[in-house]
């Protein structure tokens, strides 16, 4: 029997032990690009007496590191002394631990190792996901959020033809798209109460921009539809079942810009109700850090190290859904069929690796509470 909901936090983590951070230059790359809004935020949001931040989804919080680094040494360099907090939210299966070692300069790149460089920091961690209220009323002064709100609350369907909801027919999209705007109504009200009058929700989620780009479709191969065509050949080949192939369903919603702004346009929503406005929402490119890597590199690497270098980033967030997939298999033989499959992909952008890559496509977006 296929399984919907199962194993809902196995299926979204991350893998552990740093991996990912590591992996994932191009997520920290659209990061450090938010820098700005979010220092101009923090200019005119209400001085209250602690100053207190969050940083929801942060994984091992070594992608926003150096962009957090950089925002509370000018918060000191200004001259403001008040004590910070800074809360780190994630899903209780999360690797927290890499996180709290970062922080405290016992792992990573100590340069960003700010709670051990500054006095008065305080990071704390919590384990449960960002559709619930994480904090108290009215104690938020400035929430962030990077590449996280795609991730719905419950699978909406498993999907029979294709591995995510870009490539689902228009019914299988229908029922994701409305699991997503639920749930990002849910997420703005849980935000809007944690927020302090005049305090500002930052995030940059994963969506599909105006010319319908997203993340790994963005003019060459489509990363899903490859993903779709690597996972289905094993089915055809005998190695995974039917039932495996559908059960590879990503518990993910890209939504458009419309679907974004929809609880904002409209003001009878509960989201205008409570206050929120969206000051600002626009779409940003980010290049994939290794498809330029090797562009620039061409007489020394063969398009195997660039395939080598790319497969690990798409497997540092993906791994888990395919690895779920096969849960009923013993873990060798999950492990076998899933290094497979990445190998297959592997192969076909080693042979000709023009228009693989994976370019990040963003939704920016500032939200105030007013
Ligand atoms: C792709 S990673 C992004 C990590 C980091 N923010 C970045 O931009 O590099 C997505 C993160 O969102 C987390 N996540 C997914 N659903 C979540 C939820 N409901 N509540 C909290 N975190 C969630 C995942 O566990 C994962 O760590």
């Amino acid at each position: 029997m296929t399984n919907t909901n199962l194993n809902t936090q196995s299926v979204l983590s991350m893998k552990g032990e740093g991996y990912y951070s590591q992996k994932t230059l191009g997520a920290k790359n659209a990061i450090d690009k938010t820098q700005s809004i979010i220092e101009s935020a923090l200019k005119v949001i209400p001085k209250t007496d602690i100053l207190k931040m969050a940083d929801y989804g942060s994984a091992d919080g070594g992608t926003s590191q150096e962009m957090w680094f950089n925002i509370i040494e000018k918060i000191k360099n200004s001259g403001d002394e008040r004590q910070i907090e800074i809360l780190y939210t994630d899903l209780a299966s999360n690797d927290f631990s890499v996180l709290f070692r970062m922080m405290q300069g016992m792992q990573g790149n100590l340069d960003f190792a700010y709670q051990k460089k500054f006095s008065n920091i305080f990071v704390h961690g919590c384990g449960t996901g960002f559709h619930e209220q994480l904090m108290a009323n009215n104690s938020l002064s400035l929430g962030f959020s990077a590449t996280a709100m795609h991730y719905v609350s419950e699978r909406p369907c498993l999907i029979n033809d294709h591995v995510h909801m870009v490539g689902s027919n228009e019914e299988e999209k229908q029922k994701f798209k409305n699991q997503a705007l639920k749930d990002w109504e849910t997420i703005l009200l849980n935000r809007s109460r944690e927020l302090i009058s005049g305090g500002r929700f930052i995030c940059i989620n994963f969506g599909i921009d105006e010319d319908g780009r997203y993340l790994g479709n963005t003019g060459g191969h489509n990363m899903f539809n490859n993903f779709t065509k690597h996972w289905k050949n094993l089915e055809k080949d005998g190695f995974i079942t039917n039932e495996e192939f559908v059960n590879a369903t990503f518990t993910q919603h890209y939504r458009t810009l419309d679907e974004f702004r929809k609880p904002f346009d409209d003001q009878n929503s509960e989201v205008t109700k409570s206050g929120l406005i969206l000051k600002s929402c626009k779409t940003m490119f980010t290049d994939c850090p290794f498809k330029i890597h090797y562009n620039n590199n061409k007489s020394t690497m063969s398009s195997r190290d660039y395939a080598a270098s790319l497969i690990p980033t798409m497997r540092s967030w993906s791994e888990t859904v395919f690895k779920t997939a096969l849960e009923k298999r013993n873990p060798d033989e999950i492990t076998r069929i899933v290094d497979q499959f990445y190998n297959s992909y592997m192969e076909e952008i080693s042979n000709s690796p023009e228009g693989h890559a994976m370019d990040y496509i963003h939704i920016v977006m500032d939200i105030q509470k007013v």
